[in-house]
């Protein structure tokens, strides 16, 4: 709040305005996304406390680390900033802002003269595998008179080093280039190291930030003060770079255009920036084949070479606009009608957040999607942060499902790891290496119960049940695990790891049970034996003799089996609808959804009774399949959390449900993917919404789906022996409450003791040592040709003190880069 009151003083002083605080719509989110596309093109503006004000303050990487990137904007002769905390101009007046699926859009007030609007546009492609694959981001700033006078109006942008290192010691070096009418600057750390991060950072690829040439551009590369000074004080830049590459913080080298719009009147001026990432292999990878093989950015199949990847990025603005907008209607409009408005509060700030945390790579006859678990331990295809986000590709684009699930298969087919249960991830992103040892962190019932019901849900929105037969080794096997495991569980993690360990845990279980009934539905696609169909009914039976406190005033589900003052979030049984399974009792869900609000708190229900924490994620899982009340009053307290919360990093799962902070003495979760999981009511069918809008719930009926498949042609999928996986029709289905490999028992197991198990690694985001560099001996590395060459002695020559007349002299086609010949050679890489 003292920074809000500062900011206004120097707008205030400074333009002789009284600067208004800033409105927000359709809340103030506790971060903006600026550019948002991967895990690392994921660029904040810190909100909730902090303040969500552009002018003057640092974008942060999702670290929290700054990312230099600084606006200013000259008008009338005076420079403002409209971005960053550089010293010197005083800042614009910001007016509002706005967020949709896929924008952020400032409005400024510049002097009382100018309104400036920036757009940061991080499109999202749901169906668009070639656009999606790249890690670019658009900025448009428009500016037009707001007084009815006619203003000059110059716009600068530039971004630091800080992109291209974590480690701000390391050596960057630098050029820049044109290509037809645009014009880059490349800059890259010199010391490449490919598949290694350094803070979360890239510590390979080539930055880019593009413009239009022409008319009033100018460019400069150099000390952070020279080239920013340049424009404040003659608003324009000197067509020049220094030569001497140097450590990101050695005189901060920055890498700065400026357009000079002329005289702006009632109509927009607008100039369109990109900024983003090449990479060419994105990913280590052990497969089927079991060895690591580096797998190829997607975007490699689609585009030729780096800089027609950055060329049609920036050219396709138009459509990536109109695209955009197209996407936030829809999420906008599906959300307030299975939800109202304040639902859309939140699905929409989720968008960039979840897609965000994705890598695409491979080819487009085998595409992957690589997911990084961001903040919580930087593992690469957790299986229980795939499962939370699972939701929103299940509403946007299912196949999403299978590019997500390919990699656990094809790593756990080969043979590799050794587990009779489901593997819990796959490495350190970006390093997919798997774990031959068996010694992933254990969520054995977990990951079981996740991977089975996300292949059916995938299998019944795609018709795609050949994908069920190819992996049902794989998932009878799973099956076989929860036969025996499920009911009773034995004590270990469930996702919720930072809580610990425990027995018996009822909403762990119901997964479980689910997933055995999801089973039973796999076999039956697929032609294969269903002995797990009666088993998962026995068990239901047994679950609601063990997990309900019937004698409570209102009963309700217990954390743990025979606990009865415990209580807990009984998110799981969404599975159910969300795989039209019908299978728990319509009871259970009314019986959960009249208890939540007799135990809400002021921000939400607390995930159980061990904190006053919860989970967004699984708040939403249990919001969606609850009475329509109980579903209001979850989102409710959700989109009020998002407006009023202390939290000011890119938006957290987890919060304290009393204070609406990071819990005290918890991990502090940022930027993670599960927000996928917010949308969960528009993943369930059309039909099942309007029912929920009708009725509040959902009525039992037949399942759909099962009818339509009747009438497919199966490939034959009897091979499939369930004696491979299991022993499916030998089970003894009387073996109810079996503690078959209790986490301890399994080999290789970093036994967990008590307290907060798995989640060290969460407070300690820099153990990067996993990531062996004999695995890599192999790989190509990757080349710097262009940026070791060496630049001619007299580039750093240029005029960074030229006058201003000499630089308005020159034609407008020599203010682009590329025809400054007599300043340097600027090359043209193709
Ligand atoms: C889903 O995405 C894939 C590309 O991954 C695309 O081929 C397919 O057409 C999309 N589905 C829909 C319904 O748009
Ligand atoms: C789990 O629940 C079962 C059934 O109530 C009980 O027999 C068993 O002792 C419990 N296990 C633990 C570790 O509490
Ligand atoms: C817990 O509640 C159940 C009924 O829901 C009751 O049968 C049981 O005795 C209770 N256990 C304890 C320890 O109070
Ligand atoms: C299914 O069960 C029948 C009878 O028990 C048996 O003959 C057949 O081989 C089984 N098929 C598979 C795929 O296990």
């Amino acid at each position: 709040m003292q920074f809000l009151t500062i900011v206004a003083a120097l707008a205030t002083v400074t333009a002789n305005v009284v600067a208004a605080a800033s409105t927000f719509k359709p809340a103030r989110p506790p971060a903006v996304p600026l550019a948002v596309r991967s895990p690392y093109l994921n660029a904040w503006l810190h909100g909730g406390s902090s303040g969500a004000i552009l002018p003057g303050s640092w974008p942060r990487h999702w670290t929290g680390n700054i990312l230099g990137w600084q606006g200013l904007v000259a008008v009338d002769g005076v420079t403002y900033n409209w971005l960053g905390a550089a010293p010197g101009p005083a800042p614009v007046n910001q007016v509002s802002l706005e967020y949709t699926s896929t924008k952020s859009i400032f409005t400024f007030d510049v002097a009382g003269k100018v309104t400036m609007t920036v757009t940061f546009l991080s499109p999202v492609y749901p169906d668009d595998l070639a656009r999606q694959s790249l890690q670019f981001s658009y900025i448009s700033v428009k500016a037009k008179s707001s007084d009815g006078a006619s203003h000059s109006v110059q716009v600068y942008m530039d971004v630091s080093g800080e992109w291209a290192s974590g480690d701000v010691s390391q050596v960057v070096g630098w050029d820049s280039g044109q290509s037809g009418d645009l014009v880059y600057h490349k800059f890259s750390r010199q010391a490449q190291e490919q598949f290694r991060e350094n803070s979360e950072i890239a510590s390979w690829g080539d930055w880019y930030l593009t413009t239009r040439s022409g008319s009033g551009l100018t460019w400069q590369i150099g000390a952070d003060t020279t080239v920013r000074g340049q424009f404040a004080n003659n608003r324009l830049l000197a067509n020049s770079k220094e030569s001497n590459f140097r450590a990101v913080n050695d005189q901060w080298p920055v890498f700065a255009f400026s357009h000079d719009l002329g005289n702006v009147n009632q109509n927009d001026v607008e100039r369109v920036f990109t900024l983003g990432l090449i990479q060419d292999q994105v990913i280590n990878f052990a497969g089927l084949s079991g060895q690591l093989e580096p797998v190829p950015g997607l975007w490699k199949s689609y585009y030729q070479d780096d800089v027609s990847a950055v060329v049609a990025f920036y050219n396709d603005y138009q459509h990536a606009y109109d695209a955009s907008s197209a996407l936030d209607e829809r999420v906008q409009t599906d959300s307030e009608n299975a939800a109202g408005k304040d639902y859309a509060v939140v699905t929409t700030l989720a968008v960039r957040q979840t897609f965000g945390a994705l890598q695409y790579a491979g080819t487009p006859s085998k595409p992957y999607i690589f997911l990084k678990e961001i903040s919580s331990n930087s593992d690469i295809q957790t299986v229980d942060v795939i499962f939370p986000a699972y939701p929103i590709f299940m509403y946007l684009n299912a196949t999403l499902g299978k590019y997500l699930l390919d990699p656990l298969y094809e790593n756990q087919e080969s043979g590799t790891y050794p587990n009779a249960y489901a593997e819990h991830d796959l490495g350190t992103f970006p390093v997919a290496k798997g774990y031959p040892e068996g010694n992933d962190e254990p969520m054995p019932l977990e990951e079981c119960g996740n991977m089975i019901i996300m292949t059916l849900a995938y299998a019944q929105r795609t018709g795609d049940t050949a994908y069920l037969s190819a992996h049902y080794p794989k998932l009878a096997g799973w099956a076989q695990f929860l036969v025996e495991e499920s009911l009773i569980p034995a004590s270990q993690l469930s996702t919720d790891d930072f809580a610990g360990t425990l027995a018996n845990q009822t909403n762990l279980a119901i997964k479980g049970i689910i997933a055995l009934k999801a089973m039973s539905k796999i076999a039956q696609l697929t032609l294969n034996n269903d002995s797990f169909c009666e088993i998962a009914d026995r068990y239901l039976e047994g679950w609601k003799g063990l997990g309900i406190n019937s004698q409570a005033n209102p009963p309700h589900t217990t954390l743990s089996y025979g606990d009865n003052d415990s209580h807990g979030l009984l998110y799981n049984i969404y599975a159910d609808k969300l795989l039209n399974l019908n299978f728990v009792d319509q009871s259970i869900f009314d019986m959960q959804s009249n208890f939540y609000p007799t135990v809400a708190s002021e921000y939400g229900v607390p995930l159980d009774t061990r904190h006053t924490w919860t989970k967004s994620d699984w708040e939403m899982f249990a919001a969606a399949v609850a009475s329509e009340s109980t579903r209001n009053m979850f989102i409710s307290k959700l989109a009020n959390w998002v407006g009023t919360t202390s939290t000011d990093r890119a938006m957290t799962d987890l919060y304290d449900a009393v204070t609406g902070g990071y819990p005290a003495n918890g991990p502090t979760f940022v930027a993670r993917p599960v927000m996928g999981g917010i949308t969960t009511t528009q993943s369930l069918s059309p039909e099942e919404q309007r029912l929920f809008r009708l009725y509040g719930k959902l009525p039992s009926r037949s399942d759909h789906f099962a009818k339509h498949l009747k009438e497919r042609k199966y490939f034959d999928s009897g091979d499939y022996a369930m004696s491979k996986a299991g022993k499916g029709d030998s089970v003894d289905t009387g073996a109810v409450g079996s503690q078959h490999p209790v986490p301890e028992n399994i080999p290789h197991l970093s036994s967990p003791v008590s307290g907060p198990n798995g989640i060290g690694s969460v407070l300690h985001p820099h153990h990067h040592h996993q990531h062996h560099p004999g695995l890599q001996a192999g790989s190509p590395v990757k080349e710097s040709s262009f940026l070791h060459r060496e630049t001619s002695a007299d580039d750093s020559e240029g005029t960074p003190g030229g006058s201003e007349e000499q630089q308005q002299q020159q034609s407008p086609e020599a203010a682009a880069p590329a025809t400054t010949g007599e300043q340097q050679e600027i090359p043209v890489r193709r």
